[in-house]
This record gives C-alpha cells, sequence and structure tokens, in this order.
C-alpha cells in the first residue's frame, strides 16, 4: 500500500471535506512527536483488545495471530528505530494501526473493532503511568535508604534544631533528617492509594457511549493486570467518564509535585547547611559548580535546581488541572494536552530522586560546627 492510500484510509472523515488540512493546522492537532512515547502502552492494550476480541467470537484465529505477528514486527521496528513515524497520521495510535493494516492486511482494521480512539488513548496513559508509578516507588526507598543510612552515621551529631529559623534546641542530625525519611514515607503511601484509581480500565467505553459488540471488558481488564485489591477486574463504569476524565493524571501530578516540596525543602536546607556562615555539610564536588574569579565558592547547583524544578512540576499540576476545568463530557481534544505534562513530570521527579540517592551518599558532616 503507498503513504498516499494509508494516508486517506486513516482519515475516515476526509470524504467529507472539501479542503485538506494545512501544514500549520496538522502539525498544531498531531501529537505523534510526543505521545510516541506510549507505543509500549498502545501495543499491549491492542493485544488484550485482540485477544478478547477473538474469545468473544468477534474477529477469528487467523486474524488475531496475525495482528499478533503484526504487532510484534511493529515493537521490533520501533526498538530498532527503524519505525517511520509520521506527521500525517496524527498520533501513536493512527501511526501504529496504518502500520498493523500495511503489515497484515485487513485484520489490522478489525483490531478497531468496538473500540475508539478516545478509549484507546484513555487506556494508554493508565498502563504507561501506573508503570511509572512503580519505578517512582523504589526509586522513593532507594532515597529513603541513603537518607536512614546518613541517619545512622550520624546520630551522635548534634545540630541546632531551628523554629523561626532561631536557634531553638539541639537535635541529632539523625532525627533532622529521618523527618524526610518521614515524608518521602507519605509521598510512597500516596502513590501506591492513587495507583488504584490509575489502574481501572477505559476500554469498552468506545467513543462515548460505549459499542453494541459483545465485548468482555473483564478478560480485557485482567490480561492487562487492571484489578483491584481482592484481584476483581477493574474497569471505569461509566463510559462518558471512562474516555473523558483525567482526574487520575492530576492526582498523580498533585501527589508528584507534594513530593517535590518535600525535595525543595531538603534541598533550601542543604544549601543553608553548606553555606559558609552555617558550614554544617560538604556535599561532593561532583554535586557542585565553582567560580573562577570567586574561587572560594562551592555553588550546591544540585540542590538548587531541583528547588527550581518544583516549580516546573507545580506548573504542570496547574497546567492540567486547568486543561480540565470546563470541559463537557464527553472527550475533547483539549485532552490531548495532557501528555507533556505528565511525561514531564514523570521525568523531572525520576531524575531528581535519582540524583538526591547519590547526593545523600555525598554529604559530609562536619560535627565541630
Ligand atoms: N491523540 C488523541 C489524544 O491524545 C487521541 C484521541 C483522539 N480522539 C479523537 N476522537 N480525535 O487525546
Amino acid at each position: 500500500m503507498s503513504t498516499n492510500q494509508l494516508d486517506k484510509k486513516s482519515q475516515a472523515w476526509s470524504a467529507l471535506f472539501s479542503e485538506p488540512m494545512s501544514e500549520l493546522v496538522k502539525r498544531y492537532t498531531a501529537s505523534v512527536f510526543f505521545d510516541k512515547r506510549l507505543w509500549a502502552a498502545d501495543i499491549q492494550g491492542s493485544l488484550a483488545h485482540a485477544d478478547m476480541l477473538q474469545a468473544q467470537g468477534l474477529i477469528s484465529a487467523d486474524d488475531l495471530a496475525s495482528i499478533q505477528k503484526g504487532m510484534a514486527q511493529i515493537r521490533a521496528e520501533i526498538e530498532a528505530g527503524s519505525f517511520e513515524w509520521k506527521l500525517d497520521l496524527e498520533d501513536v495510535h493512527l501511526n501504529i494501526e496504518a502500520r498493523l493494516t500495511q503489515l497484515v492486511g485487513d485484520a489490522g482494521k478489525r483490531l478497531h473493532t468496538g473500540r475508539s480512539r478516545n478509549d484507546q488513548v484513555a487506556t494508554d496513559v493508565r498502563l504507561w503511568l501506573r508503570g511509572e508509578i512503580d519505578e517512582i516507588g523504589v526509586l522513593l526507598t532507594e532515597l529513603q535508604k541513603a537518607l536512614v543510612d546518613v541517619a545512622e552515621q550520624n546520630t551522635d551529631v548534634i545540630l541546632p534544631g531551628f523554629t523561626h529559623l532561631q536557634v531553638a534546641q539541639p537535635v541529632a542530625f539523625g532525627h533532622h533528617l529521618l523527618a524526610y525519611v518521614e515524608m518521602f514515607a507519605r509521598d510512597a503511601e500516596r502513590m501506591i492509594d492513587l495507583r488504584k484509581r490509575v489502574n481501572r480500565l477505559p476500554l469498552g467505553s468506545a467513543a462515548l457511549a460505549g459499542t453494541s459488540y459483545p465485548l468482555d471488558r473483564e478478560r480485557v481488564a485482567r490480561t492487562l493486570g487492571m484489578v483491584d485489591e481482592a484481584g476483581q477486574p477493574a474497569v471505569c463504569q461509566n463510559s462518558l467518564d471512562g474516555v473523558s476524565d483525567r482526574d487520575f493524571a492530576i492526582e498523580f501530578t498533585a501527589a508528584a509535585s507534594l513530593l517535590m516540596v518535600h525535595i525543595s525543602r531538603l534541598s533550601e536546607e542543604l544549601i543553608l547547611w553548606m553555606s559558609q556562615s552555617f558550614g554544617f555539610i560538604d556535599l561532593a564536588d561532583r554535586f557542585c559548580t565553582g567560580s573562577s574569579i570567586m574561587p572560594q565558592k562551592k555553588n550546591p547547583d544540585v540542590p538548587e535546581l531541583a528547588r527550581g524544578k518544583t516549580g516546573r512540576v507545580v506548573g504542570h499540576l496547574m497546567g492540567l488541572i486547568t486543561l480540565m476545568k470546563g470541559q463537557p463530557l464527553a472527550y475533547n481534544k483539549d485532552n490531548q494536552e495532557d501528555k507533556e505534562p505528565l511525561f514531564d513530570t514523570v521525568d523531572t521527579l525520576k531524575d531528581t530522586l535519582r540524583i538526591f540517592a547519590e547526593m545523600a551518599a555525598g554529604i559530609t558532616v562536619k560535627p565541630e560546627a
């Protein structure tokens, strides 16, 4: 099939339109250059959907085998970097579907039976975010461990405890650090709790009103590991809500903001403690920069940047929550704007947690000060 034919087929509505989209509008409305990041979740969701379609007798066993084979090839192409992402095909979903149809023919089109991009994208974002939340949980534990290690080595070191930043009462340096371990424990709890609401299946909602195909949503939910604490399939109960709400993403970004605020408070203390006026600690050189004309300076760049990046993540929370405000039911294209803030929140959070776990191990305490 030529690219031209492909593009025409992907634009199912084009027969109703008398003029093509301008290049600017195409670029403005396309999301493929950022949402291609969802490719693995998109394939995972499609395979679960296809498996169910076959079990329900909606597609043949041959179709299922073709879809599985085609998706395996697409996965290999994406991993090898040879997959050709096309702006004309708008988003990750249409890019993968078009390639599948090119590889396996009509079976590729039948994959979309009883499904819409609206419930597909909601499913993909949830699957992707669930994986990221799990990684964030591991990184949080590593940071806590690193802080506990420093605390353990410094149980005898006395630090002035402050209120109003006035010297108040003596506390152990270890005790002070463990306050952050508690904050991060609550952050981990929040992640675990909101993960339950992320881990629910929108598929079956179709465009907004469900579908007359006899789908087995519970089966898809089980295949995707979308189950509740009792191991029962977790499916979005209302189709209009399932395709349109992004409160799970807002909730995640809120928890991420709070986590970053805790990081930011710790950063502020590290910065103060390292300044010449306090002189309580030193940070390993690899986390700092110097100045050629003021050689006495050692700037704590990493904690300063983390404090700065907190603003960036809180900004994403404001972005997402404002995105939702004023949207009538059900899906609106506004929701395509959920991805970049969400992706950037996850990237910023993971990098920050990694670097802080390393940096904690590089704190030298100066007990005499
Ligand atoms: N790229 C779209 C998004 O991110 C996918 C859903 C589009 N659905 C539609 N009916 N145009 O939200």
